[in-house]
């Protein structure tokens, strides 16, 4: 199981319920590493995806403690045991946010594909530091790129 994150240089991840700083080329890279997999996403980031919709040709797992909460497109699991269940079996699988459901996983997670923007906008929702955690090392460091000013790289990073 792997993570898709986009993180600043503090490892901010949103502010007030959103991202406030996105690279167009982060899309498609998302659309690439996620590809046909399978998503584990929180249901307060569900409903700031567009229209609030499950994302499109991927399997889509909510984690909600909410009984009576459904959404077209997507299953939804009331525990981490509950979605891990649901997810056995399946070769891909991408937790995706946010915060709580990042934390919430993180144990069972080899590699994270992390975004990390060259900036430290204010947030309010954080990725745990991966440089502080001797646990896991920087595959690879990603190459530098820019969009209107803004540094950033794909890295990969890995459990040891
Ligand atoms: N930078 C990035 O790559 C990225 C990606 C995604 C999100 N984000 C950011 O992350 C922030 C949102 O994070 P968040 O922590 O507030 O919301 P979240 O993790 O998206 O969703 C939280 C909700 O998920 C459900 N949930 C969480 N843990 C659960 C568990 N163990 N069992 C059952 N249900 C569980 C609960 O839903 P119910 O309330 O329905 O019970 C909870 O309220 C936003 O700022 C967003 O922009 C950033």
């Amino acid at each position: 199981m792997d993570i898709v994150v986009a993180a600043d240089k503090n490892w901010g991840i949103g502010y007030k319920g959103t991202q406030n700083l996105v690279v167009p080329e982060d899309r498609r890279h998302f659309r690439e590493v996620t590809g046909h997999g399978t998503v584990i996403v929180g249901r307060r980031t569900l409903l700031d995806f567009p229209g609030g919709r499950p994302l499109k040709n991927r399997r889509n797992i909510v984690l909600t403690r909410d009984p009576d909460f459904t959404v077209e497109g997507a299953e939804t699991a009331h525990s981490v045991e509950e979605a891990l269940e649901l997810v056995k079996g399946d070769p891909e699988v991408f937790v995706i946010g946010g915060e709580s459901v990042y934390r919430a996983f993180f144990p069972y997670c080899q590699r994270a594909y992390v975004t990390r923007l060259d900036a430290a906008p204010p947030s309010d929702a954080f990725f745990p530091d991966l440089e502080a955690d001797p646990a896991w090392c920087l595959a690879d460091p990603g190459e530098e790129r820019e969009h209107e000013g803004l540094k950033y790289r794909f890295q990969v990073w890995e459990r040891r």
